[in-house]
């Protein structure tokens, strides 16, 4: 048994990241069963769960979405803040409702939830009925703990709370054959105070630009028409590993794979170089995700983000002058402890300054271990949620602005899938990462088109296909 440790966990040290294979367990202990997985939290989960999923098929089981019909289920978390653990711990009672009958079901914590002391000390209390929990750092020994349990039905903790290493060739089954995620780096050094990812992911760690280039260019060849390349602070890629080979590097030798659309997330305003703003080319997409946090600059100082109101605004700005059609979305904290009326209106100020395409907006949630979590001066909930609802308006309002300028034009889409709204239209993304509902046939999935926008939302677009 390998338990969580915060003070482990944040750790850094000059030692080597290790670069290791994927050990592949031949077994197919899995034929003839069924798993099923739930997935929280951001873009990096929903990969490492195509990682998840790699691994059960690799072994011989089957998906189903009816959890209960399963043999194995697994819930891939996120603790980024406190309502995904309420909705976790929810899920599990239901499970162990019904599990009370099938008592060979096996049931299984992954993902950062797992990496967290609290929950793990929970689920010794509380959850010993559970059978595994196992970490971010060692989801490749994910079949061998699984095959463990059904021979030995006896709870199994397996977290490590170090600084990782990187784990190439697990196997993957990916959810979209159209576009992909492509990880460049793990884990995360900036150690804002309010936030549990350096701990939950360990050290910022770089692959290597031969393995991305890699795998961009299996994706491509497999028919893929556009990657994302994945990272907390994707502005800081190669930092850790090379000294002259960098995001700009990375983007310029992806976009010569000619894959058609390249997108990047997160980008965090501290590593944002000139070199890394332009890019000559054309598959390079026009959306950036700069997350601000606070319009404060006395917030952003004790958020630990190292930078001003001023300098982010002056780095947006030359983002928007220097990337044609560039949209930017941005994520936003309110309610941070010590956050007064007068900083709210800081961070309201600067979204009327910036009008940005989109904003992801959050109530401030205190996280254990991190620094924030016990400053004194934590925010009234109603104040929170009052600051959240002011916000929100306000962003949607900039949202719908930025939105109805596209009114009338013509985009490029790249068709997804079906839409959600309405079965007998397709949905896909315009090249500035707008979500479009287009009137076209089920053909074009898969395709890029022309799309002329007929109607502009706060959250989406309507348009017709164009010849
Ligand atoms: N690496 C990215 C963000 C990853 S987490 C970056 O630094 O830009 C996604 C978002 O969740 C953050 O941008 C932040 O807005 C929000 N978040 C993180 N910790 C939080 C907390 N404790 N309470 C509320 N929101 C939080
Ligand atoms: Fe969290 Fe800050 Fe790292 Fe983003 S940069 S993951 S907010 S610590
Ligand atoms: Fe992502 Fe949540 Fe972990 S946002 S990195 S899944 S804490």
């Amino acid at each position: 048994m390998k338990l969580p440790s915060l003070l482990e966990a944040k750790k850094r040290t000059t030692k080597k990241v290790e670069y290791l294979d994927y050990n592949n367990n031949p077994s197919l202990f899995g034929l003839n069963k069924k798993y099923y997985l739930k997935t929280y939290g951001c873009q990096m989960n929903e990969h490492d769960s195509e990682n998840i999923k790699g691994i059960l098929e690799s072994v011989g089981f089957n998906n189903t979405d009816v959890m209960e019909d399963a043999d194995v289920i697994i819930l891939n978390t996120c603790a980024i803040r406190e309502n995904a653990h309420n909705k976790v711990f929810g899920l599990l009672g239901r499970i162990k409702h019904f599990r009370e009958s099938n008592p060979n079901i096996i049931v299984g914590l992954m993902g950062c939830m797992s990496q967290e002391e609290v929950v793990v000390e929970e689920i010794l209390k509380n959850y010993k009925w559970m059978d595994f929990v196992l970490g971010t750092h060692n989801i490749d020994d994910l079949a061998n703990v699984v095959k463990k349990c059904m021979d030995n039905k006896k709870l199994q903790i397996e977290v490590y709370s170090k600084e990782g290493d990187i784990v190439e060739g697990i196997p993957v089954k990916r959810d979209s054959n159209i576009t992909a995620w492509v990880n460049i780096m793990l884990g995360c050094d900036k150690f804002c105070t309010y936030c549990i990812v350096p701990y939950a992911r360990g050290k910022q760690r770089s692959r290597t630009k031969e393995s991305i280039i890699n795998e961009v260019e299996e994706l491509k060849e497999k028919g893929y028409k556009e990657v994302t390349l994945l990272g907390q602070n994707v502005n800081a890629y190669g930092k850790d590993l090379y000294d002259d080979y960098d995001l700009a590097n990375l983007l310029e030798d992806v976009a010569k794979t000619n894959i058609e659309r390249i997108r990047f997330v997160t980008s965090h305003p501290w590593d944002f170089t000139d070199d890394k703003i332009i890019s000559k080319y054309k598959n390079v997409m026009p959306y950036i995700h700069l997350p601000v946090q606070s319009g404060s600059d006395r917030i952003l100082k004790l958020m630990g983000r190292r930078y001003t109101k001023e300098e982010y605004i002056t780095l947006y700005n030359k983002i928007r002058e220097n990337v044609p059609n560039v949209s930017i979305t941005t994520d936003i904290i309110v309610g941070f402890p010590t956050e007064t009326e007068e900083d709210f209106k800081e961070t309201l100020d600067l979204v009327c300054t910036c009008k940005f395409d989109g904003a992801f907006t959050f109530i401030y949630s205190p996280r254990e271990g991190t620094p924030a979590s016990i400053m004194k001066e934590q925010v009234d909930e109603n104040i929170k949620s009052k600051r959240l609802k002011e916000l929100n308006t306000l962003v949607n309002k900039y949202s719908n602005e930025s939105n109805k300028k596209l009114l009338g034009t013509i985009q490029k889409c790249l068709v997804l899938g079906v839409s959600e709204k309405d079965d007998t239209k397709v949905m896909g993304y315009t090249e500035n990462m707008k979500l479009v509902n287009i009137d076209a046939s089920k053909d074009t999935i898969g395709k890029i088109i022309n799309v002329e926008i007929t109607n502009a939302k706060s959250f989406s677009l309507d348009g017709k296909l164009v010849k």
